[in-house]
């Protein structure tokens, strides 16, 4: 799905680049949540910790997409070049979708523990994770590389 803002967008490089620098938790927390994925989770001890992770990864989201939309991207830029213009709204834009996915995961999540699902759901619910986390990776690897794009070309960086 893809669905661009009409309002024109830059990006404030320096502040998206400190603000993913700064925010460890949230990379902390992808980082348990794999490592859970790719390992069998047919304990409930592991399960719950996979459902409590899925939640604090939706909040963190929540505020790391907050932050980035407040801090680190410019609307209606003066002299912003147009590649740059539409790339930065369409990553920008990503947030609310990428944001409905995990909230939808986490609820799905809870919903699996409190009815104590079969095996096979629970890795049903591995598989949806990792396509989300692949998303999640191609959207932060956009966002870095324009960022570098806009420190290089020198173009759209605000103070
Ligand atoms: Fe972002």
């Amino acid at each position: 799905m893809k669905a661009t803002s009409s309002k024109a967008v830059s990006l404030n490089a320096a502040f998206l680049d400190e603000i993913k620098q700064v925010h460890e938790e949230l990379n902390e927390l992808l980082s348990s949540l794999r490592v859970i994925a790719h390992c069998d989770i047919s304990d409930a001890t592991s399960r719950r910790l996979f459902v409590d992770s899925l939640g604090a990864m939706r909040d963190q989201l929540a505020l790391r997409f907050s932050l980035e939309d407040a801090y680190g991207y410019i609307e209606n830029p003066v002299d912003a070049a147009p590649w740059l213009t539409e790339v930065a709204a369409e990553l920008r834009d990503e947030h609310s979708l990428l944001y409905r996915q995990a909230s939808r995961l986490s609820e799905l999540a809870e919903s699996m523990w409190r009815s104590e699902q079969l095996a096979q759901r629970w890795q049903m619910l591995l598989a949806k994770f990792m396509s989300f986390d692949d998303q999640l990776t191609r959207h932060e690897t956009r966002e870095n590389e324009l960022v570098i794009a806009v420190c290089n070309e020198d173009v759209g960086v605000g103070d």
